[in-house]
């Protein structure tokens, strides 16, 4: 199964960059750059990634990127992942950046924007794999800064598909941001929230109906109200469901506790993916091989899973029905 699930080709919908920041690295840049880190080494610093919650890990996930300075450094992150992303046989790949996490230290839009840009075109050319790039606001700040980041971007809108929404959840619901995602969508972006992740079903039916996004980020807390799942259904939307960040942040307790497979019994549109794969323990095939194990997921659910990734994806529908053919290929031939 491990040997089936590595190759099998797939997309990934729900990955944060900043969320890739290996220790290696993260100590490599902040020597270039003259910084010093609250942890004396790379062991330090993952004894810290022991979270009770979404808050304490971003507590250490902003502190974590404020080494990030130059364009080179934003490259660097983003082809480190891109590598990585090749060797586990993701063909396509929806990259969130949170700009608001860079600008609020004074580094500007465009440092963080060219060097993430540069490496998605890098990969494009010379590991064959295509994206699209999120940029994320921060739901704990206030909209009139959403506001400012969505003014900041016009100029590099040719190179942004998608806007989301991340951070903090509970006390900072979808509605806060209605007028910002408003014109988001006038501007031609399609839209993706986080939601149902720690904070309640209702949270969910905001995104649907005060962002009217195009995919839901988590969407594990919509299992609570079953109106939700049948709305969810009805609309087809897709969740992108992430396993080990669920687990490492006590969305669940234990991974044979996990709701995919009950979303996925009740019809939802359910992807894998990483989150934040250098703070979880794992990448997008880590996720699948562990979820696989602990709720017995047979060859064909991960099919679904695979085939799932790119239908829920923002490709045109040619590019998806070549992905998805790459995989029927892949299953003649295993
Ligand atoms: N930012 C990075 N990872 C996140 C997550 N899992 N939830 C909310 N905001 C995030
Ligand atoms: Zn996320």
């Amino acid at each position: 199964m491990i040997k089936f699930i590595t190759g099998i080709p797939k997309a990934e919908l729900h990955l944060h960059i900043e969320g890739t920041f290996e220790p290696e690295l993260m100590f490599k840049i902040a020597k270039r750059n003259g910084i010093e880190l609250d942890f004396n080494n790379i062991e330090e610093l993952k004894k810290a990634y022991n979270f009770s919650n979404l808050q304490e890990f971003l507590n250490i996930y902003y502190a974590g990127c404020n080494v990030l300075i130059n364009e080179v450094d934003f490259f660097d992150l983003t082809w480190a992942y891109l590598t990585k992303a090749k060797e586990q046989n993701i063909l396509h790949t929806e990259v969130m950046f949170d700009p608001q996490t860079h600008t609020d230290r004074g580094i500007l839009f465009e440092t963080v924007i060219n060097g993430i840009h540069n490496a998605l075109a890098d990969a494009e050319n010379k590991l064959g794999i295509s994206s699209k790039l999120i940029m994320s606001f921060l739901r704990h700040l206030p909209e009139k800064k959403a506001f400012e980041t969505l003014e900041q971007a016009a100029p590099f809108k040719e190179w942004i598909d998608v806007v989301g929404l991340d951070s903090s959840e509970v006390g900072n619901p979808p509605s806060k941001f209605a007028r910002v995602f408003q014109k988001a969508r006038e501007e031609g972006y399609l839209i993706v929230a986080h939601a149902g992740e720690e904070g309640p079903p209702e949270y969910v039916t905001e995104a649907l109906e005060f962002l009217q996004v195009d995919r839901i980020d988590h969407g594990n807390r919509s299992l609570e109200d079953m109106d939700v799942v049948n709305d969810l259904i009805e609309r087809k939307m897709a969740l992108t469901v992430c396993p080990l960040s669920n687990l490492k942040l006590k969305v669940v307790e234990d991974l044979t506790k996990h709701p995919l497979r009950e979303m996925l019994d009740k019809g939802l549109f359910v992807t894998i993916n990483s989150d934040d794969p250098a703070y979880f323990g794992g990448y997008l095939n880590e996720n699948f091989f562990e979820i696989q194990k602990a709720l017995n997921l047979s060859k064909e659910d991960i099919i679904q899973l695979a085939g799932n990734s790119f239908k829920a994806s923002f490709l045109n529908e040619i590019e998806k029905s070549k992905m998805l053919q790459e995989i029927t290929d892949y299953i003649n031939l295993h």
